[in-house]
């Protein structure tokens, strides 16, 4: 059945996926959102980020009028279902930031109410949907479960793959009693072909951020095994290569030196806020968080380097977004070591100058674009013989598995694809 859903935080990188699957589902969405100037680019029909096949489906839905934009919260009270998925980011003592969520409960009190289903889908620290409950049950006087409906169901997608995802993933519902759950789930069985689980609210704020966690703690022990392998100038690729071919309990990702992003950063702070053994999720954080400091003593240990360039700034390949990205801490370790340091981005406008790498004596492949993959153009931007590559991901086929710790000279490379042509030219 179509109903009015009203989205808050719509143009975020979240909210905006789930509008245009709402809406492409034939509901009435209005997206909500305080920034308007994002209400504005959204609402002429631009996606403000990277989101794989979006703009043609916000089209789609802005056209036959199924997604309204607008910075206007009073929309809230013709909604059947309001769903909240604004940021919650962590302060400067690393704690999570729930005012701005209460705020907005506040903000929506007179268009509460009656029949009305809530979901809350930002990523929140346990106990938050309960907070929120109790928020929501003294300023309106409703009852949730029996005058209105209230569930907590976590966005798991990946960012910049929301549209394909969305529909995909099972969905994990939070809810205090059934009747919550059910309309959650006939909610969600209009544009979700997958199943709804049940838990209860702090069972699926935890199964949220320990799916994330579980990501992060993987990559650390991947980051670690690199280090490890440095130590003993063996080629960590080589290992993982072989240890997971045709061998199915070997099942780690690429170490990579920009383990991070808004979500990773910061959702295990969420995760370990109130529990007294914290050390897996600080230990990973730690390792993940120092990988720019071993790639800074790296370079340290060369002299004759003088001049440095991040390749990526973003956290993430294929993304726009650098929230959070260790290429910036990077920089900044350079910058203080007194380096000349330069970044290059092929996704952000502001550091997409190919002048920034030439001449660079180290390059720093922080973010694998798949811009990046051919080595030799990256070489020929660079144009310096005595080019020191640090490749911590193995990104690049030619040298994956020749690499000394992740790195190599530019006439190391010349070596391998010289010796490949010849060889080309003798089976000719
Ligand atoms: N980025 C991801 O891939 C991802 C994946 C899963 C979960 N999450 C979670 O989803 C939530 C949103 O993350 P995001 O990356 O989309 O953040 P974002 O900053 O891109 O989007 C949040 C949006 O909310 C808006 N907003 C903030 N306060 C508001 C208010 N009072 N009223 C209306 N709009 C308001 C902002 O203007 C912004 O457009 C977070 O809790 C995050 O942890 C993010």
């Amino acid at each position: 059945m179509e109903q009015t859903v009203a989205v808050v935080g719509a143009a975020g990188h979240v909210g905006l996926g789930l509008s245009v699957c709402a809406a492409d589902a034939g509901h009435h969405v209005f997206g909500i959102d305080i920034d308007e100037s994002a209400v504005a680019t959204v609402s002429a029909g631009k996606v403000p980020f990277v989101e794989d096949g979006a703009e043609e489906a916000l089209h789609r839905v802005l056209s036959n009028g199924c997604l309204t934009m607008t910075t206007d919260n009073s929309v809230v009270a013709r909604s059947d279902v309001v769903i909240v998925i604004m940021g919650t980011p962590i302060d400067e003592n690393l704690n999570p930031v729930i005012l701005p969520l209460l705020r907005l409960l506040a903000t929506l009190k007179p268009h509460f109410r009656k029949g009305q289903l809530i979901i809350l889908r930002s990523t929140v620290s346990p106990g938050t949907a309960e907070t929120v409950r109790t928020t929501i049950e003294n300023l309106t006087g409703l009852e949730v479960g029996r005058d209105l409906y209230l569930v907590f169901a976590p966005e798991r997608v990946v960012q910049g793959k929301s549209l394909q995802e969305i529909p995909r993933l099972p969905q994990l519902v939070g809810a205090y009693e059934d009747a919550s759950f059910l309309r959650a789930e006939e909610f969600f069985g209009t544009f979700i072909r997958n199943k709804c689980l049940q838990l209860t609210p702090v069972e699926a704020e935890l199964g949220k951020l320990m799916c994330n966690m579980a990501r992060y703690v993987t990559f650390a022990i991947a980051n670690e095994f690199s280090l490890i392998a440095k130590e003993y100038d063996a080629n960590v690729h080589r290992i993982f290569d072989a240890c997971s071919f045709e061998y199915p309990r070997f099942n780690l990702p690429a170490p990579g030196p920009n383990v991070a992003g808004p979500c990773l950063f910061k959702d295990g702070f969420f995760l370990i806020e109130r529990v007294p053994f914290p050390e897996l999720v600080l230990t990973a954080f730690k390792i993940n968080e120092s990988m720019p400091m071993h790639i800074f003593k790296m370079i340290k240990s060369k002299p004759e380097i003088h001049k440095v360039v991040i390749l990526g700034l973003t956290f993430k390949a294929g993304n726009d977004d650098t929230r959070y990205s260790l290429s910036f801490k990077l920089k900044k370790l350079l910058e203080a070591g007194g380096y000349e340091v330069s970044g290059f981005d092929p996704l952000l406008p502001d550091w997409n100058d190919r002048q920034a790498l030439r001449g660079s004596e180290c390059a720093v492949l922080m973010t694998p674009h798949a811009q990046f993959a051919d080595l030799g153009s990256v070489m020929d931007w660079i144009a310096e013989e005595r080019c020191w590559y640090i490749d911590l991901w193995g990104f690049w086929p030619e040298m994956r598995s020749r690499s000394q710790g992740g790195c190599f000279y530019a006439h190391d490379v010349e070596a391998v694809m010289g010796a490949r042509e010849a060889r080309g030219k003798a089976a000719a």
